[in-house]
């Protein structure tokens, strides 16, 4: 098949984890006879640098029409404090595209069981889907600066619409797992939550054969830790889902390990390590490659509809794994620690092993 991939590296660890897939997907490509064409853009710090806009038209340009985006990381503590930052570029392709579901899979490879600071017990079976509202809440809310004032606020806003459809996606994909949706909200004390959750019972109605379940998040939060196998799609707002689900990834070993989809209605969708630009070991080799590559797994199949590709490229992060290829991150476990590179050359041998070129 033919497919256009744009690549957004930006800052930080981003380039470092996203070349590791850069690799993966050409790999695919020879493997299977597909034609990518994989485009590089700027985002983020790399691309205020270089154009004074974290989005610069090009890249929204490059971005409109393509089949898939997959990014590495925004942020740049050069930024911090002043008005045009990095994490503005993501926040505005989200909006833009309408990526509204973003969908953080919390998945314990058995390899890395060892590898967390949990009991193994805690720890067995654990497959959770985080369904994080992606493009509404407080991120998006009416706010106000500080400026030269004494005062600034953020708004948490939700609407029916806003609720309604996110509250679909994750009933929508727990008929195919284990048809269990947990809503975490804070109903006790914000009126938005409520509405939250009057909608999820309302969604709820129409699939009668999902179990459902309203936690509040500061309970949810300590559940995560203590019984987590208990839990299967998961579904919150932008700000607790962002928050929980860097917790949870501690489950899978690393947050170096989580990947992620943001999806709109269509086909098309963002894809990204659930990390950020980890500014404390950025051009050291120290990243963990294997949460982006993981998104390009799930690149391969919810935008393309590759099912045998993005397994296989699953099967080799757990196969490198196996084989004792992990970053310091994933440490606990002892033995040495590769570098980002190593990472990925373990996973791109285990992928060729297993399958063999198209003869086409
Ligand atoms: P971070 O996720 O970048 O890092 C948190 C900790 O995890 C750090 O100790 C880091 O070294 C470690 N870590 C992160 N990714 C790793 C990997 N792949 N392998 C090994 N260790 C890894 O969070 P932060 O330090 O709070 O934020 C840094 C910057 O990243 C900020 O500017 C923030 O806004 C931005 N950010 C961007 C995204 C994104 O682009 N999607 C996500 C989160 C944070
Ligand atoms: C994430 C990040 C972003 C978010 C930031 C960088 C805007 O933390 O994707 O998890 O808060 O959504
Ligand atoms: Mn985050």
């Amino acid at each position: 098949m033919k497919a256009r991939i744009v690549l957004l590296p930006g800052d930080g660890v981003g380039p470092e984890v996203l070349e590791e897939c850069r690799r993966i997907l050409l790999a695919v490509a020879g493997l299977w006879g597909h034609d990518f064409i994989l485009e590089d853009a700027l985002i983020g710090g790399a691309a205020i640098r270089a154009t004074g806009r974290p989005l610069p038209p090009e890249t929204l340009e490059a971005c409109n029409g393509a089949d898939a985006m997959l990014l590495g990381a925004v942020g740049d503590p050069g930024f911090d404090g002043q008005d045009v930052r990095p994490e503005q570029a993501l926040l505005e392709l989200r909006k833009t595209f309408d990526l509204f579901a973003n969908l953080r899979p919390v998945r314990l490879l058995p390899e890395a069981a060892d590898l967390t600071p949990f009991r193994p017990e805690v720890l067995k079976e654990v497959d959770v889907l985080f369904v994080r509202e992606l493009t509404g809440g407080i991120y998006f809310g009416p706010r106000k600066e500080q400026g030269s004032g004494s005062d600034a606020h953020d708004t948490l806003l939700y609407s029916v619409p806003e609720v309604e459809r996110i509250a679909r996606v994750a009933f929508e994909v727990a008929e195919g797992r284990r048809r269990k949706v947990t809503s975490v909200d804070k109903a006790n004390v914000l009126a938005s939550s409520r509405l939250w959750r009057r909608v999820v019972d309302q969604v709820a109605d129409d699939y009668s054969n999902i179990e459902v379940e309203h936690v509040l998040v500061d309970a949810f939060a300590m559940h995560i830790l203590r019984r987590p196998a208990t839990f299967d799609v998961v579904v919150t707002g932008n700000m607790f889902g962002d928050i929980l689900s860097d917790e949870a990834s501690v489950l899978a070993g690393s947050l170096g390990m989580l990947p992620s989809a943001s999806v709109a209605e269509g086909r098309v969708g963002l894809y990204e390590p659930i990390h950020g630009s980890a500014p404390d070991i950025a051009g050291r080799g120290l990243a963990n490659p294997m949460g982006t590559i993981l998104s390009t797994a799930m690149l391969l199949r919810h935008s393309l509809d590759l099912e045998e590709e993005a397994r296989a490229v699953e099967d080799a992060v757990a196969t490198a794994l196996r084989q004792g290829f992990m970053t310091p991150d994933l440490g606990l476990g002892g033995g040495t620690p590769c570098t980002t590179r190593e990472v990925g050359d373990a996973v791109l041998s285990a992928l060729e092993q297993t399958h063999a070129p198209a003869t086409a």
